[in-house]
């Protein structure tokens, strides 16, 4: 798959006035309050495209009605009606949630102070298709506070929490979405968000690429109009490169997935922290002394090992690139094939996005209670479908959690059926994605002001500059005080003392 880096000369690139320049910032690093409230909440996670991540909680109440929410009549109390969600009632439980998310989300919370004097989102007409979760809403708000007008529709029949839903509804927001929609409905919703009569989108916010799908399929007219696309999923930004290789892209796109900061904190650093907490969930095991073999020695796999050698875990790696091999080896773990120590160890985890990793063979040599999960995209990496034998009896012992158990007894625990373990059985943090919708925001707002030209039909990554200014936004949360370059250090490195810090092609 080829990637098109953005073209423009980043250095050449102007932050908008409204942004906070990195001297400011460091003013305001010191005079923000670090403490960040914290409430625990069992919460569990869906997904669409399968790559995308975020959080869900439900104070639905199970007596809540069988009534379809298309057959209901519901207004908010301004009195729209330009909405569909399962029970505006819900709107206050709603509300309270995306009070919640607000306090780990630093960086939006920082763009709409800024944005308090100047919109650099007015005349924006946004139409979106993310999860409908309180860190979405916490995006979508921010965006009508930037000035624009946002239609939103869900991009997984399961993840909308309909509390949130509702309280975005309530707060005027066009909001088409509830939890357990039919394959009809999912459609039908992200219709109501496109063809509305006086209103026509012009940037386009997705995560999976089916709203672009559903724009480029039955509407493609309204690309006339549309100034620009924003995709946060692997697999939808997939979709666009084969657009735009076949030269049937009509717009300029941002690939969000692929920028830096999206990277590192999606897939090393919450993967550090939902690791432990997947398997502590589903388990109550305790990881001190504990034998692990972790394959693939990627983003992934680094922060499973850092997060099992940090609790006490004897950590082993598999690798089939030397490079990762090697930093797996200076960071202190064996670097082993599989089999030389399946017998032996009591958790196996894969982290590799391969297939057949973790072979038959290799399960029927595991030791009685190995706990066997993955960390990587699909469920390809363990061979489940090899335990769906006769002599093999499955067990349902908890939600996500399975006993197989061969003919002599032997149990193996099989956690989520080999689907990603984290997002199956845990959370992913809001300051992780407070990262991802700060930099849809920046990307909204980048392609909605770019002048003639900057973008083309193709597709972009976010200039270096503003994935460093997403990460400048979150680092108040620390009290984290940024040193400036002197005069005398920018011109002997040849930098601006504003940034970029680093070519495009560094590895952070
Ligand atoms: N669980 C999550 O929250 C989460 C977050 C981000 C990404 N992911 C997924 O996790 C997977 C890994 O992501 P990454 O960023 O670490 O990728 P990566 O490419 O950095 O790392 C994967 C590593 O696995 C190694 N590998 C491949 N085949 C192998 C094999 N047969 N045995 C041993 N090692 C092998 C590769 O050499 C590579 O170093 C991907 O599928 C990705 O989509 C999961």
């Amino acid at each position: 798959m080829e990637r098109t880096e953005s073209t423009q000369d980043t250095t050449a690139f102007n932050m908008p006035d409204w942004m906070i320049q990195f001297a400011d910032q460091k003013r305001e690093f010191n005079k923000r309050p670090t403490k960040i409230g914290r409430r625990s909440l069992s919460r569990s996670i869906s997904q669409s495209s399968t790559d995308s991540y975020s959080s869900a909680a439900s104070y639905t109440d199970s007596s809540d009605d069988e009534t379809s929410p298309r057959d209901k009549q519901q207004k908010n109390s301004k009195g729209s009606s330009d909405f569909c969600v399962k029970n505006i009632k819900q709107a206050e439980f709603g509300r309270r949630e995306i009070e919640i998310a607000e306090q780990e989300m630093p960086a939006l919370m920082a763009l709409r102070k800024r944005a308090q004097g100047e919109k650099p989102l007015a005349g924006a007409k946004i139409v979106g298709c993310t999860h409908i979760t309180a860190q979405t809403a916490v995006l979508i708000e921010t965006l009508g506070a930037l000035g624009a007008q946002c239609r939103w529709a869900a991009c997984n029949i399961y993840s909308t929490l309909n509390e949130v839903a509702a309280a975005l509804a309530e707060n005027g927001v066009a909001v088409f979405s509830w939890k357990g929609e039919s394959e009809d409905d999912f459609w039908w919703c992200i219709d109501r968000c496109v063809n509305v009569e006086g209103w026509q989108p012009n940037m386009i916010l997705d995560d999976g690429g089916d709203l672009t799908h559903w724009i480029y399929k039955k509407y493609p007219n309204m690309f006339k109009k549309i100034k620009g696309i924003v995709e946060e999923s692997v697999t939808g930004v997939h979709r666009l490169y084969q657009l735009s290789k076949a030269g049937k892209l009509c717009v300029p796109a941002m690939n969000v997935n692929d920028s830096v900061t999206k990277q590192k904190f999606d897939n090393l650093y919450c993967c550090r922290e939902s690791i432990l907490d997947g398997l502590k969930r589903t388990t109550d095991m305790m990881f001190g002394g504990k034998q692990v073999v972790v394959c693939g020695y990627g983003e992934v796999g680094k922060g499973c090992c850092a997060a099992l050698k940090a609790m006490g875990s004897i950590v082993y790696v598999t690798e089939i690139d030397p490079i990762c091999a090697l930093q797996a080896c200076m960071d202190g773990f064996r670097l082993v094939k599989l089999n030389e120590v399946i017998r032996q160890v009591d958790i196996v985890i894969t982290c590799t996005g391969n297939k057949n990793v973790v072979t038959r063979e290799h399960l029927d040599r595991m030791k009685n209670g190995c706990i066997v999960c993955n960390m990587g995209h699909s469920n390809t990496e363990i061979d489940v479908a090899s335990l769906r034998t006769p002599e093999l009896t499955w067990e349902r012992v908890r939600s996500q959690v399975d006993h197989v158990i061969w003919p002599d007894g032997k149990r193996m625990v099989l956690l989520a059926e080999g689907r990603l373990l984290n997002l199956s059985c845990s959370t992913v943090p809001t300051f992780v994605l407070s990262i991802t919708a700060t930099t849809q925001a920046l990307a909204l707002i980048e392609l909605y002001n770019a002048p003639e030209g900057r973008y083309k039909q193709d597709v972009y990554l976010l200039p270096k500059k503003m994935d460093e200014y997403v990460a400048s936004l979150h680092l108040p949360t620390f009290d984290a005080h940024l040193t400036e370059l002197s005069d005398e250090q920018a011109k002997y490195l040849g930098l601006n003392k504003n940034g970029p810090f680093k070519p495009n092609y560094y590895r952070y």
